[in-house]
């Protein structure tokens, strides 16, 4: 803002003044014909929109994505070509608290990614761990029910969250994962992202592979003890989004090397792990990290509620030669997303700054509906097909993949693989990758978790399943809680 000037009305108008209704005398009531006053309070009735649900609190800045490697023979894709360099929009974000909860409260970090591509918006919609909690997307409103508060309190619930983790035993590795350090990172410029799904590429001979993203911090991946966040819960709630806006604000750029893991098609089919479930890793040592290129961000939001509050980021915002994949969380949240955006945002949220593609241009059949802004020129047709030589589909150019599938209509659970079981990814994670001081604080956590818990019952089944993810660990924190 520059020179000082006049303030208007929402239509342009001077308006008489800032500070004072219109009212009969200094004293008296206050007219309902004070348009300027009506409409002053009419719109700051309006400025909430209803918050995420999960992920409320947030934040993000925009930067560049750049590709270093060669990865043509795995994808089509131009966003991944050689060179390419696309501006990129990330979200951190925690799962379960609303938008003005504490940022260092323990839980999974969001790690939301929009690529603005030249063959449109590619979004990874991922987070600071590699598995999720489930494994189908029907279990997903009471897995956050579960986390958020209970019906009657409103407050949130120790017995709650664990009477679903327990009950729920496909959701050990990830529960190992947040009750270690991936629970409470230093900073969202501390941790990893990964898209943890299974999602696919393809080549220009058309040849697929199933893929799963690494983001790698070149910050380091660094956590903070219960003792600290606590402390900052109190202190500073926006801790996470304070750091991350002075960072960028002081030009020290956070940067993520990304590599991809790659999994040929035909490999899917026979995995020792089932590749479609979000709750497993792929081995390193069968599949390796591939370089990809490098994200970094340099450039803040210049308007929270614009550009973070109002982003709409989605798996289903996919490009040609990148698909998903026949994960039953992916397919579900296809659907949810632009579902639950349409709701928070309105019906053309697409159009939105933020949201439009900056690099690719919207053409299509689709008009009218509220808040519509872009319309198309008077001599394009509203339907298609049509002989006035309108845009037309092609299927070539777009470049979707597919996979084969068969058999009857069925509910059941996803078919297990020679080494699937609930438990031991989850066992290998905490014997082999945490070392012993990760394994002493994570002991604690647990303690700390497990005396919260108020049901006999739950807290039984609290031990059975932490004995499942090691039997040293139940003993442990049976012989603890039970002094
Ligand atoms: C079937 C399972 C899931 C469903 C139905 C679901 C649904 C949702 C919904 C409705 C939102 C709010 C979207 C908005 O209002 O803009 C959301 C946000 C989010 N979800 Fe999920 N989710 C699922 C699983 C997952 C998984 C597996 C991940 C990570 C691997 C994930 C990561 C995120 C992130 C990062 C956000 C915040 C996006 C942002 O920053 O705007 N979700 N989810």
């Amino acid at each position: 803002m520059t020179e000082p000037t006049f303030t208007t009305s929402q239509t342009g108008t001077p308006i008489p003044s800032d500070q004072h209704s219109l009212t009969t005398g200094p004293d008296g009531i206050t007219a309902l014909h004070d348009r300027f006053l009506v409409e002053k309070l009419a719109s700051f009735n309006r400025e909430r929109v209803p918050e995420r649900n999960p992920h409320a609190k947030g934040g993000g800045a925009f930067g560049r994505f750049v590709v270093t490697e060669d990865v043509s023979r795995f994808t089509k894709a131009a966003v991944f070509q050689p060179g390419s360099e696309v501006e990129t929009l990330l979200r951190f974000s925690s799962v379960a608290g609303e938008q003005g909860s504490p940022d260092t409260w323990r839980d999974v970090r969001g790690f939301a990614l929009r690529f603005y591509t030249t063959e449109g918006n590619y979004d990874i919609v991922g987070n600071n761990t590699p598995v999720f909690f489930i494994r189908d997307a029907i279990k997903f409103p009471d897995f956050i029910h579960s986390q958020k508060r209970t019906g009657a309190s409103g407050l949130r619930d120790a017995d709650m969250q664990w009477d679903f983790w327990t009950l729920s035993p496909e959701s050990a590795h990830q529960v190992t994962y947040l009750m270690g350090e991936r629970g409470l990172p230093r900073s969202w410029r501390h941790m990893n992202g990964y898209g943890s799904h299974t999602f696919s590429w393809v080549n220009g001979e058309g040849e697929q592979f199933w893929v799963k993203y690494h983001f790698k911090s070149r910050q380091g991946v660094e956590a903070m003890s219960n003792e600290e966040a606590q402390h900052l819960a109190g202190t500073d709630a926006d801790y996470y989004r304070r750091d991350l806006f002075e960072a960028i604000e002081r030009e020290e750029f956070p940067v993520w090397d990304l590599f991809v893991q790659v999994m040929p098609y035909e490999e899917g089919k026979t995995y020792r792990f089932n590749p479609f479930d979000i709750t497993k890793t792929w081995s390193h040592a069968d599949y390796p990290l591939i370089k990809v290129g490098e994200l970094t961000l340099d450039r803040n939001p210049q308007n929270f509620f614009a550009e973070i509050e109002q982003a709409a980021f989605s798996p289903s915002n996919l490009v040609p030669g990148i698909g998903i994949s026949p994960d039953k969380m992916l397919m579900g949240r296809v659907f949810a997303y632009p579902d639950a955006q349409r709701y928070r945002i309105g019906a053309n949220y697409n159009q939105l700054p933020v949201n439009m593609p900056h690099a690719a241009e919207v053409r299509n059949y689709q008009h009218e509906g509220q808040m519509r802004y872009h319309y198309a020129p008077a001599t394009m047709p509203v339907h298609a097909t049509n002989s006035v030589g309108g845009p037309a589909a092609d299927g070539a150019r777009a470049g979707e993949v597919s996979w084969e599938t068969d058999g009857a209509l069925v509910r059941a659970a996803q078919t297990l693989r020679s080494d699937d079981s609930d438990f031991g990814q989850a066992g290998t994670l905490y014997r082999d990758v945490f070392d012993e001081g990760q394994k002493a604080a994570f002991l604690e956590t647990l303690k700390g978790q497990g005396a919260g818990i108020t049901v006999p019952e739950i807290r039984e089944r609290f031990f059975w399943y932490w004995g499942q993810v090691d039997a040293g660990l139940g003993e442990q924190l049976r012989a603890a809680l039970s002094a």
